[in-house]
């Protein structure tokens, strides 16, 4: 038996063919356009990502030796997709997680007073990170749009919704708990959407998905839409809690990070829902068909692998991504060079949609080795903070799972465990996200009978012990994050 998982991330969409002990035997991957119309703005085509969806299934599934027994989705989260019931095209483009044009919307609610009340009903807080918001800018400035909305010709969905629509020809409208838990719409403790949120947004309820859980029945394929394929659709989760499941984080306590576009360190918290004090959201990480849920702490940070994207297209300074290791590896250290990503504003736990990046420490001997390094040692200080929000002291984190693209830079491993000063374990199988998608979809149509299966396919590559970790370093990093956020414009 084999698994077709799907991975539509932010700026593309992995389909991987995986076996039930757990091996990829084959891959499909395609690109799709990022539109930035304005400062602060990040859209997509909803149709674009349809159509790399059934190219990447479509090479996945050419070297695959039959059919597979199921599907499994996992997606970028929180972007905001709108489409016709009945022709199920998307009326204008959507509005991605990255997009900030709702700042200003998020700081008068907050003036006005609703942040705590949205906080403990959702475990998030009003950034322009999350659905809603982008709803409610929909509302107010796209009318024509928002009356199919509010008339139920149009359907409102995060990225999982609209896959599973097409893949099932307008069959199902449905969303997961993992997804609706970024919507600030959905309620941590009810587990339903939350009246209350959508009446604050301006939300129709009845635009929204049906939350089924994140296995188990929840769709078929229609041949007539996807590659001639009737199979199950089992499995679905939002990306970040997808890569803890795929990382068989299932105990009370495990950590994984995913170093993509951001990097996302989420901590696996049982059914306890605990909130934090500094800077992390509370989300569900997956809910089991008889509706026990776990929930998960995360640290959201925007901007990681996106810098080095930066310093690749950007800047000219390397030729690709994979390169910045050999680069930084030429100078011992950064330099003094101090270089604070923030640019998109800054996640967790600063929480700061108008910081801007910045560079310190330049001399006249500063190279671009130098500003590569930077970058790399700005990841690992990225994580740092996050993780050392997430236990009630440094170090509570006993190890740190990574997987996603810049994971395979050794450099950046080691860095990160020196600056946690807790190993950093990075498995065989890095394409965590799809892995867990499938892992969810194959539960959900009984390739796998129990987590405990699973956990048996999860096998170790390598292992990063903390050397020495350079604490003055980290100092120079806190003093540059405190100038680049906007108090300090
Ligand atoms: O919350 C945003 C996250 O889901 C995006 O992940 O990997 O598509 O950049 P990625």
């Amino acid at each position: 038996m084999i698994v077709l998982a799907i991975d539509a991330g932010t700026t593309g969409v992995t389909a991987l063919v995986v076996t039930e002990n757990g091996q990829i035997i084959s891959k499909g991957y395609e690109e799709f356009a990022q539109h930035f119309p304005r400062p602060g703005r990040v859209e997509h085509n909803p149709e674009d990502i349809w159509q790399a969806t059934l190219s990447a299934c479509a090479t996945a599934l050419r070297d695959a030796p039959g059919p597979p027994s199921c599907v499994g989705i996992t997606n970028q989260r929180e972007t905001a997709v709108l489409w016709d019931r009945r022709t199920l095209a998307a009326p204008r483009r959507a509005i991605v997680w990255q997009d900030r044009r709702t700042a200003a919307l998020c700081g008068r609610l907050r003036e006005a007073g609703h942040e705590p009340r949205v906080s403990e009903l959702t475990g998030l807080r009003l950034d322009p990170y999350f659905t809603a918001t982008k709803l409610t800018w929909l509302a107010e400035n796209d009318p024509r749009v928002w009356d199919g909305v509010t008339s139920g010709n149009l359907a409102i969905g995060t990225v999982d919704s609209y896959l599973i629509a097409r893949l099932t020809a307008g069959a199902r409208h449905v969303t997961d708990p993992s997804n609706a838990s970024r919507t600030l719409l959905y309620g941590l403790e009810s587990g339903t959407w939350e009246p209350e949120l959508c009446e604050l947004f301006g939300v129709p309820e009845a635009a929204l998905p049906e939350i089924v859980p994140n296995h188990g029945p929840i769709g078929r394929t229609d041949p007539s839409a996807f590659l001639g394929l009737d199979v199950p659709i089992s499995g679905v989760a939002g990306d970040q809690q997808a890569a803890l499941f795929g990382q068989t984080c299932f105990d009370v306590g495990d950590v994984k990070c995913t170093y993509g576009t951001g990097s996302f360190v989420l901590t696996n918290l049982g059914d306890r829902i605990v909130r934090s004090g500094s800077g992390l959201l509370t989300t569900v990480a997956w809910q089991t068909p008889s509706g026990e849920r776990t929930f998960a702490l995360e640290g959201s940070i925007f901007v990681t692998g996106a810098a080095v994207q930066w310093l690749r297209d950007g800047l000219g300074v390397i030729g690709t991504a994979p390169e910045s290791e050999a680069v930084a590896r030429t100078v011992p250290d950064s330099g003094g060079v101090v270089f604070v990503p923030a640019l998109t504003g800054l996640g967790a736990p600063h929480w700061d949609p108008q910081a801007r990046g910045l560079i310190t420490g330049i001399t006249r001997g500063t190279t671009r080795a130098h500003l590569v390094r930077a970058t790399l040692e700005a990841i690992a200080y990225e994580v740092r903070d996050v993780v050392e929000s997430m236990g009630p002291e440094p170090g509570a984190v006993s190890v740190l799972k990574a997987d996603g693209g810049a994971s395979a830079n050794d450099l950046l491993m080691q860095l990160q465990a020196d600056q946690l000063g807790t190993p950093v374990e990075r498995p065989a199988v890095q394409e965590t996200t799809a892995l867990g998608a499938a892992f969810l979809a194959g539960l959900g149509a009984g390739v796998w009978g129990s987590q405990a299966e699973l956990r048996k396919t999860w096998h170790l590559e390598r292992r990063f012990e903390p050397g020495e970790r350079d604490d003055a370093a980290y100092e120079r990093w806190r003093a540059a994050v405190r100038l680049a956020t906007a108090a300090a414009h």
